[in-house]
């Protein structure tokens, strides 16, 4: 028999956390899902209500040392995905708030999977703790290409990072840092990168929407990642990796003509000049090398299932197009 599994998903109201229950409950696994809200709006749009019912649900604010301890010692955690954090807007707006949710949230995971003998740990860097495309001649970026952020939330990244790296080296605290791009799909509505997201449903509903940004950039859709994030929790890696994504490596524009092409109804444009300060060619071998095949749904197969989802979503009243103006 396989050993027990009880995962913990911090940050389990976010988009990517909301993906992550969705695929551990079509498996079967005992899942504690942790955030600070108590209102599983995103979950929601991905599960039924007998599922939500199925999930542990806690509230729990992760830069409570103390109550991260204790959750994973009382549920018996086994691997954790830890996900709970603010993005790059948030941690501008809140530099304070932003290190003790990001940072010292990151720590109190860490600390907490030390203490409590915890198998597996996968968490989520970010992109943002590397620095503008043009610092990086040798393309596609490698993992340990140097980092250089030019966003606080990429700071705060970055030292994830590093902290997870003196874990292993002085407590033998094993974890894989993912560090995702521009994650889309059903879910994703807040962040600087949300906006590819916002013009697919802004298609499935028939309206007019402009991507705040252009150039290049890399696509992931979020179900894949969520799929990434649980495998590498599984792994209960030996040492601290971090690895870049990568999947579909495009431009906004180029995006923009697929959604013409495929739907020509489609009125979505976008701010060509505003390029993104991240490089958008990553290697992904780490990855790879640590889980085999990479989850990859093709980014047209990936834009058509959205488009179906928000479709049948906003046709039965569960969403709203109030984030399309936010
Ligand atoms: N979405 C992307 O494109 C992307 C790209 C790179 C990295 N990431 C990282 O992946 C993770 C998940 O991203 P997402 O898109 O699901 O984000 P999200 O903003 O949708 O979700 C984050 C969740 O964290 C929770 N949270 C905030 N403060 C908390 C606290 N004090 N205690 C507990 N929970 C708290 C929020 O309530 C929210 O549900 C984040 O760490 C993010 O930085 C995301």
């Amino acid at each position: 028999m396989p050993p027990r599994e009880k995962f913990l998903v911090t940050g389990a109201m976010g988009c990517l956390g909301a993906w992550v229950l969705r695929h551990l409950r079509n498996e079967g696994a005992a899942v504690v899902a942790a955030d600070l809200s108590s209102d599983p709006v995103r979950p929601r749009l991905l599960m039924s209500d007998e599922e939500l019912q199925a999930i542990d649900w806690l509230i729990l604010d992760i830069t409570d040392a103390a109550a991260v301890n204790r959750t994973v010692s009382d549920h018996e955690i086994t691997h954790i995905v830890h996900l709970a954090g603010l993005q790059i807007p948030f941690c501008k707006a809140n530099p304070a708030l932003g290190a003790a949710v990001n940072v010292v949230g990151t720590i109190n995971v860490l600390e907490a999977v030390r203490h409590n003998g915890v198998s597996g740990l996968a968490y989520a860097s970010s992109l943002a703790a590397l620095g503008p495309p043009q610092l990086y001649e040798r393309v596609p970026v490698e993992d340990d290409a140097p980092t250089a952020p030019s966003t606080l939330y990429g700071v705060y990244k970055v030292t994830n990072e590093e902290t997870a790296r003196l874990y292993w080296t002085d407590w033998r605290v094993g974890s894989i840092g993912l560090r995702p791009y521009n994650v889309f799909g059903v879910g994703r509505d807040q962040g600087l990168t949300a906006d590819v997201a916002k013009a697919i449903l802004a298609v499935a509903a028939g309206e007019p929407f402009h991507i705040r940004y252009g150039g290049p950039l890399a696509l992931q859709h979020a179900s894949d990642v969520a799929e990434m994030f649980i495998a590498a929790a599984r792994l209960a890696h030996q040492g601290a990796a971090v690895v870049n994504v990568r999947n579909d490596v495009t431009t906004v524009e180029a995006f923009v003509d697929l959604l013409s092409e495929l739907y020509p109804h489609a009125q979505i444009t976008n701010e060509r000049g505003n390029l993104l300060p991240f490089p958008a060619d990553l290697d992904d071998a780490g990855l790879r090398r640590l889980i085999g095949d990479v989850p990859h749904v093709p980014l047209t197969e990936a834009i058509r299932q959205d488009v179906e989802q928000y479709r049948s979503l906003l046709k039965t009243g569960r969403l709203d197009l109030e984030q399309l103006s936010l």
